[in-house]
């Protein structure tokens, strides 16, 4: 099993405590759940690739421990249904992840018809009708969500217009949560990765001309993180319950860049080219 404990601080301890992550076939996901699991949690695995839920939730231990669930988290049904077998299966609920997600990546002329549609249906609807499943369950438990932005939420990044309206929709939501969730005892914490390496986002998705996933570069960017690094902020997110977490010092850094010195990452920005 993977280690990836942080040097010198206490693991969360979430023994026995029951936690839903939605995109948890590959990637961010993926090393989230292994990260719950090692902490003590039951995992429910939720995505659209049933054999590859199947495969990591034996490895995780079996029907007692990890449930796979095939889910398209932009079908509001299907969310619902997700939630319902979360309950059947381990009898409640104490944190959503909400980390399904895709990109769209192209320059904006580019985009067909329908393509800023499904950006914001997964990205965005999907955490909506995944948290309005999750709710009445969550209040019983006074649980935790946990939504995984972006730090391409922060800015109107080129080539990659959708997906950053998306995830500035995310970030926007989740401030709305956080206020109107407090009092039923439930945090609501809003992850903003940086470039994650590990991870498939750029490889599937809707990938247009123009688009950023072309880039050989991304891969090299200073301040990339590992999807075990971003599943161990994960994990100290949902038991630290922060409003805000934004990932790597880079990612850090350019977020307080465009705060306080837009034109400068204006003209930065304009230097990206696929
Ligand atoms: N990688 C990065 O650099 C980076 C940076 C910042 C934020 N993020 C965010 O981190 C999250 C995880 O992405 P990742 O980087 O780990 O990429 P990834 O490896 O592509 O994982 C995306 C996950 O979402 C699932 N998914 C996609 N569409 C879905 C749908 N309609 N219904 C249900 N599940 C769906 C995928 O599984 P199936 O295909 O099996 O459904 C997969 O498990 C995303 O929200 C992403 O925006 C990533």
């Amino acid at each position: 099993m993977i280690r990836f404990r942080a040097a010198g601080r206490q693991r969360p301890d979430f023994t026995d405590k029951v936690v839903l992550i939605t995109g948890a076939s590959t990637g961010i996901g993926r090393a989230t759940a292994i990260a719950f699991r090692e902490a003590g949690a039951r995992v429910a695995l939720a995505a659209r690739s049933t054999e590859a839920l199947e495969t990591l939730a034996r490895r995780l231990g079996g029907p007692k421990a990890a449930s796979p669930l095939t889910v398209d988290v932009s079908d509001p049904q299907q969310c619902q249904r997700m939630v319902e077998q979360t309950i059947a299966e381990f009898g409640s609920l104490d944190v959503l992840i909400n980390n399904a997600g895709m990109l769209v990546s192209g320059k904006f002329e580019h985009l067909q018809p329908g393509d800023m549609e499904r950006q914001f249906a997964v990205n965005y609807f999907g955490v909506v009708y995944c948290t309005r499943a999750a709710l009445p369950h969550l209040k019983q438990s006074r649980g935790a969500i946990v939504n995984i932005a972006s730090v391409a939420g922060f800015f109107g990044l080129p080539t990659s217009g959708a997906y950053s309206a998306s995830k500035a929709a995310l970030i926007s939501l989740g401030q709305t949560l956080y206020v109107e969730l407090k009092p039923y005892g439930i945090g609501v914490v809003t992850v903003c990765p940086y470039f994650t390496s590990g991870a498939k986002l750029a490889e599937k998705g809707i990938l247009r001309e123009g688009g950023l996933h072309r880039s050989r570069r991304r891969q090299r960017a200073p301040g990339t993180q590992t999807t075990e690094q971003v599943a161990e902020a994960i994990l100290r997110a949902a038991y630290e319950r922060p409003r805000l977490v934004v990932l790597s010092p880079f990612g850090r850094l350019a977020w307080r860049l465009n705060r306080f010195a837009p034109w400068l990452t204006d003209a930065l920005l304009t230097k990206i080219k696929n």
